[in-house]
């Protein structure tokens, strides 16, 4: 439904009452539930089959809100300054008499927590008036959804009934999911790159960020887990949605069809001839356009005539990182 006044009220109305609504943000939709109802948060892991291993972020409509449920400290208030509302997820240690499931810790003592920078967002989260958990609304392993038809895609049967309300508030702006930093340890860590470019984030630091540790693992949808939580070996596997294998080409080199029914993802003006179609994302070099429309070009490749993706890497810098992390996640092998 479009994201109208009443909608917006439904849509608290139904998270009080312990229901799934996916919500815009301006990263990614959000397949939205009550924080503090664990029954919800149940309904979250199972609706999107995600591994209980992975933790889920919590949303607020402002920092104070936010920052009540964990135990911030200066660093903390400082990124919350100059990142809220914003595209930058924070770790924390839980605050003591935290109401939000243990669920969404995941076993952890920690807490992510993010203010996003969304209108729709903020008014269903302060319709709903609690803390508000929300992954990606995709299945687990999928390209994550950045308009409300991509979230009816992922779920036709409506998650088995337990998805009650898609608000549709349009394509998401950023395109790519929020940077996820690990603030639990005296030296900050970058678990997930994403819209907030590390080094904007290092600026505010004043302090480097540390990458993530070699024992992370990703699931596929730009989501990570440590190895020392995995309960499966089985799971470890790297996989990603589009269907069709892709393979990268490296930044600055010429795309070079492989095989008849190619299709080619190419950022900036690339001559795509020989691919059987061309996606372009940033056609001017422009990377947070090209974050825009990543999902929905990966999405629009992956379909009937074509066999497999060549997909363009961009430069390692800003928002370039998280598109690399993405698509070579999709390239991994399944
Ligand atoms: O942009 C976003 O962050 C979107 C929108 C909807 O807000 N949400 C999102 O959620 O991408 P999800 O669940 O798809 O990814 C959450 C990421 C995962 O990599 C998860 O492992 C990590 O955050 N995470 C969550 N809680 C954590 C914790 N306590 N410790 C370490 N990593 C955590
Ligand atoms: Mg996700």
């Amino acid at each position: 439904m479009d994201a109208d006044p009443d909608t917006i009220a439904r849509a608290g109305a139904l998270l009080r009452q312990g229901r799934l609504v996916a919500i815009p943000t301006e990263t990614v939709y959000g397949l939205a539930a009550d924080a503090t109802n664990d029954e919800a948060v149940a309904a979250i892991f199972a609706a999107k089959d995600r591994p209980r291993f992975n933790p889920l972020i919590v949303h607020a409509p402002d920092a104070a809100a936010a920052l009540a449920l964990v135990r911030a400290d200066a660093r903390a208030r400082r990124l919350a300054d100059a990142f809220w509302p914003g595209p930058l997820t924070l770790v924390l240690p839980r605050a003591a008499g935290c109401p939000v499931s243990l669920l969404c810790s995941a076993g952890l003592d920690s807490l992510a927590v993010r203010v996003p920078a969304h209108p729709v967002a903020t008014a269903v989260l302060r319709a709903a008036g609690t803390p508000v958990a929300a992954p990606s609304a995709n299945r687990s392993g999928r390209v994550s959804p950045t308009t409300a038809a991509h979230v009816r895609a992922e779920f036709p049967d409506a998650a088995g009934g337990r998805l009650a309300l898609v608000v549709d508030g349009g394509p998401c702006p950023v395109g790519v999911e929020s940077t996820v930093l690990d603030l639990t340890e005296s030296e900050a860590r970058l678990l997930r790159p994403g819209g907030a470019p590390a080094e904007a984030i290092e600026a505010a630091l004043g302090a480097p960020v540390l990458p993530a540790p070699p024992d992370m693992l990703d699931d596929g949808d730009g989501e990570s887990a440590r190895a020392g939580a995995l309960k499966s070996p089985g799971l470890l596997a790297s996989h990603y949605a589009p269907a069709r294998p892709v393979r990268l080409v490296a930044w600055g080199e010429p795309p070079r069809p492989h095989g008849p029914r190619e299709a080619l993802l190419a950022f900036g003006p690339a001559d795509a001839a020989g691919f059987v179609c061309v996606e372009r994302i940033g056609a001017e070099g422009d990377l947070a356009q090209a974050a825009a429309r990543l999902f929905a070009a990966m999405r629009a490749l992956d379909r009937p005539g074509i066999d497999r993706i060549a997909a363009m890497l961009v430069p390692e810098t800003g928002l370039g990182r998280a598109i690399n992390d993405r698509l070579r996640r999709a390239a991994a092998p399944r």
